[in-house]
């Protein structure tokens, strides 16, 4: 098993250039709760705009406010197989869209060596450096947003390195990462990957923006050991996950558009996989996390308490937004538009093909272009185009979002 897993980290390091596969925290976080939450970017708001599926610890909620709650000596269960992680991860969830137009959730599965974590959950790697030296591990009240899901284009997309997608022809492939999503079926299932920037500004616990106070080695990478810029001159640990979306249902081509495009679609209406994002709210307890970096553990990690997976499995937060997320639905959760192009027909997938201006938040019937709730002012949001009705005036909520209030 070791051997084993050793080797596919081997696979994945030797194509980012690492000289070393020893010293990756790599462990397993089953399913916490799949809602529409999001206590990052819109704290206090039930629901926020997109679908989120969440890992980790109980403090999970709508709102997660680091000046009331110390996350990791308060909560009292995780789902992550090292028991003293408290932290909550999450990313967006896959949908399905098929020729009619019905929309269905794309179930996770467990990674190598994790079969039996509920709902598949991710797998979150903490690596210190692949070159030895102290890291600082992050701190209380510590959050970030990696990616931005209003992209829909590679320059965009380029502004962060390492999102990617890896098609999994097997559960161990792990060469061919893409900045887009995989525009053929992939036989096991697509990999979505997401790697967060390794330099901390040394000061700030969160900002604005939830990303401004990391950054990207100023040369190199973190891989090949490169250098924190001198605004953001501490490093900290690369925290990464790998989420496993379970295609293998939908990979007969026949179910798949007429025009060869690819039919998976983000809960945040993105074909392109452009807008693919995750977020981190720290929570271990005590100094666990810091130990276990200057301790170079792998998946074994003698200082750090463990749990099995069904022990994992028992933690769970039951959902506060009450709308159906599976079975056959007509939008996306929140009415969520689809903007964007479709991978593989290399043609816009909004504005001719009806994806936007019929139902959900925008244009309920009106003429002009309106939007109710979530996207950027004036021109496309990631939720569709935001022109504001008369008598209503585009607000920008932060860099992401804004209503017509
Ligand atoms: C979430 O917050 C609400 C309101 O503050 C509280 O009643 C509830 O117990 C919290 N849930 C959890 C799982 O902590
Ligand atoms: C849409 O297609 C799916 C897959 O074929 C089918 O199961 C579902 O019932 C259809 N929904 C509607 C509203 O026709």
């Amino acid at each position: 098993m070791k051997v084993q897993q050793r080797s596919l980290l081997a696979a994945a390091l030797a194509l980012a250039g690492a000289p070393s596969v020893d010293a990756v925290l790599r462990f397993s976080c089953s399913e916490l709760v799949t809602e529409r939450l999001d206590p990052l970017v819109f704290p206090g708001s039930n629901p926020s705009p997109h679908l989120h599926q969440i890992v980790g610890g109980n403090m999970f909620n709508v709102t997660m406010d680091s000046k009331q709650h110390n996350i990791g000596e308060e909560a009292t269960c995780t789902t992550c197989t090292f028991s003293e992680d408290f932290s909550n991860y999450w990313t967006a969830v896959l949908y399905f869209r098929a020729r009619n137009g019905s929309y269905i959730r794309v179930p996770q599965r467990p990674n190598v060596d994790f079969d039996g974590a509920r709902g598949g959950g991710m797998t979150v790697y903490y690596t210190p450096s692949y070159q030895g030296g102290k890291v600082t591990a992050f701190q209380p009240g510590f959050r970030m947003i990696v990616g931005n899901p209003g992209y829909r284009t590679a320059q965009e997309a380029a502004k962060f390195r390492q999102l990617t997608f890896t098609c999994l022809e097997t559960m161990y492939t792990r060469d061919g990462e893409t900045t887009s999503m995989p525009t053929k079926p992939c036989r096991e299932g697509i990999m979505a990957n997401v790697r967060f920037p390794t330099c901390w500004d040394g000061k700030n616990l969160d900002t604005p923006s939830h990303s401004d106070h990391v950054a990207y080695p100023s040369s190199g990478t973190f891989e090949s050991g490169g250098p924190c810029p001198s605004s953001h001159p501490v490093k900290i640990p690369q925290l990464f996950y790998e989420v496993i979306w379970d295609t293998r249902q939908f990979n007969d081509r026949s179910l798949w558009p007429e025009d060869g495009s690819q039919p998976f679609v983000w809960s945040y209406g993105d074909y392109t996989g452009y807008g693919t994002h995750g977020d981190y709210v720290f929570g271990w307890k005590g100094d666990s996390l810091q130990r276990a970096m200057d301790a170079n553990c792998d998946v074994y990690c003698p200082t750090l308490k463990s749990q099995s997976i069904s022990q994992a499995n028992q933690c769970k937060v039951n959902r506060v937004v009450n709308e159906e997320i599976d079975g056959w639905l007509a939008s996306l959760p929140g009415g969520v538009e689809v903007v964007g192009p479709q991978p593989g027909t290399g043609s816009g997938g909004n504005n001719g093909g009806g994806n936007n201006n019929g139902g959900g938040n925008n244009n309920g019937g009106g003429g002009s272009c309106q939007v109710a709730k979530w996207a950027q002012c004036g021109g496309q949001g990631y939720t569709g185009c935001t022109t504001c009705a008369a008598g209503s005036t585009c607000r920008a909520q932060n860099q992401y979002y804004s209503q017509c209030l």
